[in-house]
């Protein structure tokens, strides 16, 4: 187990691999942090269940991150966030609770992009938060939402240059190829199919959460004067609901790989 400083770690938590993407972006920007990221991937996909089972799951390995100690908590999850984060920052007021949304906000900046997909699960899609996100940043653009039940349950198995991928991603929204400006990747999942969304739509820019997400990481650390000043690489460690080695070595595989 690797050793982590009494400088204090960071928690890094979703409902699986896809917190990895973000997780990716969170060392780059604070390389001298030590993390210990948790994916929930016994209970994985989290984007199909109902709201009160989502809580339910989020708020136990959140609190159990806490419990144990880590300086603050990145919710490297849409469908966590978006159920569980209100609650969990009620609970802690004064703790850095980061959480993840999808990208509207620079799609929409950025010039030309009027029309602009969005692919995340369907919780995140359905509840108010993504509205009031939608109703905030779209008003300029046409926002075409589309839930992608089973994408994270099948990035879930690795295996990404499998032609079933492609075309459950050609079936979820191929129908939009050549229509669209840009893509909001609303799922931590999906950077790591990149390459299969730009070949089943084009070559758009994609939008996802992992460079924001660690920007405000960086900006609530300072704030309270907790970043870690050693001056050497700080550690990552994996944990998983579903704790073999497989698995672990699964999450492994993902951090090593290019979201
Ligand atoms: N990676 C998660 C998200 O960003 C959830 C995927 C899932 O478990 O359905 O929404």
């Amino acid at each position: 187990m690797p050793e982590r400083t009494h400088e204090g770690w960071v928690g890094v938590f979703d409902s699986g691999v896809g917190g990895i993407s973000i997780l990716q972006h969170l060392v780059h920007e604070l390389p001298h942090e030590d993390y210990v990221f948790f994916g929930d991937s016994a209970h994985a996909p989290y984007g199909e269940k109902t709201d009160e089972e989502v809580l339910e799951l989020s708020t136990a390995a959140v609190e159990g991150l806490i419990a144990e100690g880590c300086k603050a908590v990145v919710i490297a999850c849409n469908t966590a966030t978006s159920v569980a984060a209100p609650t969990l920052r009620a609970a802690h007021p004064d703790y850095p609770i980061i959480g993840v949304e999808p990208a509207l906000k620079p799609a929409t900046l950025a010039p030309h992009h009027r029309r602009i997909l969005v692919m995340a699960t369907p919780i995140t899609l359905r509840l108010d938060k993504y509205h009031k996100l939608a109703e905030t940043w779209g008003s300029d653009s046409e926002v075409l939402s589309v839930p992608c039940p089973g994408l994270a349950a099948r990035i879930e198995k690795g295996n990404l240059d499998a032609p079933d991928l492609t075309e459950l991603v050609r079936g979820l929204v191929g129908k939009y190829a050549g229509t669209i400006d840009s893509v909001v990747l609303g799922c931590t999942h999906y950077p790591f199919i990149k390459h299969t969304i730009r070949e089943v739509l084009g070559d758009v820019p994609l939008y996802d959460a992992g460079e924001g997400t660690a920007r405000e990481l960086h900006r609530r650390l300072k704030e309270k004067g907790a970043l870690n000043p050693k001056q050497e690489a700080g550690t990552v460690e994996f944990r998983s609901s579903k704790d073999t080695p497989a698995e672990l070595d699964l999450y492994r595989w993902f951090f090593a790989k290019e979201a």
